[in-house]
């Protein structure tokens, strides 16, 4: 592939477009905002020059990866593109509008693909005259450094047009696993109870967030406690994923979003970027105190983690991937220690379905109602 077109210069959309220009690409960034595009310009001319200065591409390669990057407002400078990545709000109306003004402008066997989080894959392609080129292709942040890559194709998709993603970017380092068209794919699916069961706990009155987020980093060992990543994704984000799966779920109690985030975000606490969150960061060295009480911890990285291990069976019960790519999406999209299902089987699926049963037992709760995948395993 010669010339890839990114849509969309913010977060996401400036990442992709500096790992295609660093693999030789010609790339076109496009976005609607000529403000977010001298920002997306001066921002990847400073990731490549760091790049650079580490050592990790020569002096070079760095000037020619630049030289690479074409940032326009015009969509019609992405004619001649061999592939185009959507990376645009997230709005399935106004993703449809683009993909239609997209294939209007490039040959018919340029691949389409969308970097939705959580939008169906066969929606947005419903809207195309020859829907079998749109695929999903969804990174994570910040794309250049995070290795998974999930590839979705829509039930409409040709699936020669994975293949020539999965090519690309296997060239590009990425792992790719590849998900079935079901909201949130694998892992902002699987994620949930990680964010929702740490608020329960908290909102139960069991422990603080310092408490759970020290125990999941010290006893579970997750690279990031719950609260202290809900506050660098920001709640507004992390609170409409769990807002859309719920929707997207026909509201399935399992996904019910928290009153204590939406209370966050209605009061503006969207985390670091606003300086509060559940946390304050004006003065960092002020965290709160967490109660290193053991067994207290062992207990709240047991009832989160069976219920992460709970979302990873139903994933599998309905074949949404296949068990590796479950693994490796959790280790390599959230950096999770282990894969769910190969904890499951350290931990012995008897325990975690009575523990699961256990817990839904005390609440009478569909959340906590174990997947029919769990008890096959005993
Ligand atoms: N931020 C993340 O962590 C993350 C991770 C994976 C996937 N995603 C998905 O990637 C997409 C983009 O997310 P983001 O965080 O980069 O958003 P963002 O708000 O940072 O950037 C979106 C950009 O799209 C531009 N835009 C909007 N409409 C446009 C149009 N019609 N034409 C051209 N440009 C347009 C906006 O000006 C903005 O610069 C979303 O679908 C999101 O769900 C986000």
């Amino acid at each position: 592939m010669n010339q890839i077109a990114v849509i969309g210069a913010g977060t996401m959309g400036r990442g992709i477009a500096q790992l295609a220009a660093i693999h030789g690409h010609d790339v076109i960034l496009v976005d609607q905002s000529e403000q977010v595009l001298i920002d997306a310009r001066d921002k990847l001319d400073y990731f490549i020059q760091r790049l650079a200065a580490k050592g990790k591409l020569s002096n070079e390669d760095a000037v020619a990866a630049f030289g690479r990057l074409h940032f326009t407002s015009e969509m019609s400078a992405i004619e001649g593109s061999d592939l185009v990545i959507e990376a645009i709000i997230e709005n399935l109306e106004i993703k449809q509008k683009v993909f239609r003004q997209i294939e209007s402008l490039v040959s018919d066997d340029c691949i389409l693909a969308s970097n939705t989080s959580s939008l169906s894959i066969t929606s947005i392609a419903s809207c195309l005259e020859d829907p079998s080129r749109c695929i999903g292709m969804h990174f994570f942040n910040p794309a250049p450094l995070m290795k998974l890559v999930e590839l979705i194709p829509a039930i409409q998709s040709d699936h020669g047009y994975i293949k020539r993603a999965d090519d690309l970017l296997d060239g590009w380092g990425k792992t790719t696993v590849v998900a079935k068209d079901t909201p949130a794919f694998i892992v902002n699916r699987i994620a949930r109870p990680f964010y929702s069961e740490a608020m329960r706990i908290h909102e139960e009155g069991i422990a603080e967030p310092a408490t759970i987020d020290w125990a999941m980093k010290e006893i579970g060992g997750f690279r990031m406690g719950p609260f202290a990543l809900m506050d660098f994704i920001g709640h507004d984000v992390n609170y409409k994923v769990t807002e859309t799966v719920f929707e997207a779920f026909y509201y399935d109690k399992r996904y019910i979003p928290s009153f204590t985030q939406k209370r966050l975000v209605e009061a503006g606490y969207l985390g670091r970027k606003s300086g509060r969150g559940f946390y304050s960061y004006e003065t960092e060295d002020q965290m709160p105190e967490a109660n290193q009480d053991h067994e207290l911890g062992q207990d709240i990285v047991d009832r989160i983690l069976v219920m992460l291990i709970n979302e990873a069976a139903e994933a599998m019960l309905f074949s949404v991937a296949s068990r590796d790519d479950i693994e490796s999406a959790m280790t390599l999209g959230v950096n999770y220690p282990k894969g769910l299902l190969a904890w499951a089987e350290d931990i012995g699926y008897p325990r975690c379905v009575s523990r699961l049963d256990a817990l839904h037992d005390r609440y009478r709760e569909e959340r906590y109602r174990c997947s029919a995948w769990l008890r096959d395993q005993m």
